[in-house]
């Protein structure tokens, strides 16, 4: 259970075609992350799985069921946004049992299935609370425990930790890794934020403009980004990108090397230039780059902390064999 099959599907809002046709094979089990810049359409994908929007053209297969035109509750799936909408007057327990209640499932039954979900959620201490006696990663565990109890076919989140400071992000992050290691359930989740989708995915898609600039796991885009596109986008700090006679050196029209994939020198190497910024985060030196005559600004990643200052005279090596090639089209060269 969990298969989820796109064939051609478009979405247009009035005359504006927002998703071009658009091909995607989802697996059982998989944890597929959709990302992109705002406004590429993520969370239109994601609507249009759900069936919370519908298809302007193409099909949508579920378990190999043509679901395109099925209602989002016969569809099987789960979704969690970024707001919890929990209900205020109810207990964490009601709320979670709510959809159940609805589907008029055993009372017995019910209880045994919250039991299950707030142990998965660290959340059973909590049961009597009402939402606004909880913190907001707690809420948003809530929110998924909501959607555990349905036993979906597949948890569809869109952007649920964005609400969320930075270091409960990161906890929560861990937490739905942990819960789709138990579950074993497809999960599709959207982000913007390219770090979640590195340490999340198994399955990474990369759209813009609806158009999907790459699928592969993470470790595929990072090695080998099939365009620009998707070499600038994964990967932080930004993969320098550079264009004009030193990539034709190379027989490219751009070649990027990645920050940790230069070595720094203040005597010798292959492109000399000045600092700009450095910043000291203590496990890593980030050393922004000017006057290389190469490119406005080159961000370099030194492990551990070196001293590197304004004004200093930089000299740069990119490492072998770390160096992507790209056609005039944008396009990877093997
Ligand atoms: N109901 C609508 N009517 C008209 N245009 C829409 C509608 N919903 C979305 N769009 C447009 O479709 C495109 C994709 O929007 P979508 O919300 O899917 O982007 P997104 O990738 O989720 O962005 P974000 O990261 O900002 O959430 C945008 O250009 C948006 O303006
Ligand atoms: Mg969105």
């Amino acid at each position: 259970m969990g298969n989820i099959s796109l064939n051609q599907v478009t979405k247009s809002f009035g005359d504006v075609q927002v998703i071009p046709p658009l091909d995607l094979e989802i697996n059982e089990g998989e944890f597929v992350v959709f990302v992109g810049p705002s406004g590429c359409g993520k969370s239109t994908l994601l609507r249009l799985i759900a069936g919370l929007e519908d298809t302007t053209s193409g099909a949508i297969s579920i378990d190999g069921n043509d679901a395109t035109s099925l209602a989002p509750a016969k569809r099987g799936l789960a979704m969690v946004f970024q707001s919890y909408a929990l209900y205020p007057h109810m207990s964490v327990r009601k709320n979670i049992a709510f959809p159940m209640k609805m589907a008029g499932i055993d009372e017995t039954v019910q209880n045994a299935k919250i039991d299950a979900a707030a142990k998965a959620l660290n959340l059973t201490d909590y049961l009597d609370r009402k939402p606004g006696q909880l913190s907001g990663g707690q809420r948003q565990r809530v929110a998924i425990g909501r959607a555990i109890v349905r036993e979906p076919a597949a948890f569809l989140f869109d952007e649920p930790l964005s609400n969320l400071d930075a270091a409960l992000r990161v906890g929560m992050r861990l937490e739905i890794m942990e819960l789709h290691e138990k579950l074993q359930t497809t999960m599709i989740y959207v982000t913007h934020d390219q770090v979640e989708a590195m340490t999340m995915a198994d399955k990474i898609v990369v759209l813009q403009a609806g158009v999907i600039e790459q699928v592969g796991s993470p470790l595929e885009l990072y090695h080998a980004p099939r365009n620009k596109f998707v070499a600038g986008f994964i990967g932080s700090p930004k993969m320098n990108l550079i264009e004009g006679p030193e990539a034709a050196k190379y027989d490219a029209t751009t070649i990027g090397i990645r920050p940790e994939h230069l070595t720094v020198s203040n005597t010798e190497g292959m492109w000399k230039g000045i600092v700009g910024v450095a910043e000291h985060l203590g496990s890593d030196t980030f050393i922004h780059v000017h006057e290389t005559g190469l490119m406005d600004m080159m961000t370099v990643r030194i492990t551990g902390d070196i001293a590197a200052k304004h004004g200093d005279t930089i000299y740069l090596t990119p490492v072998a064999d770390q160096m992507h090639r790209f056609d005039a089209d944008g396009l990877r060269i093997a």
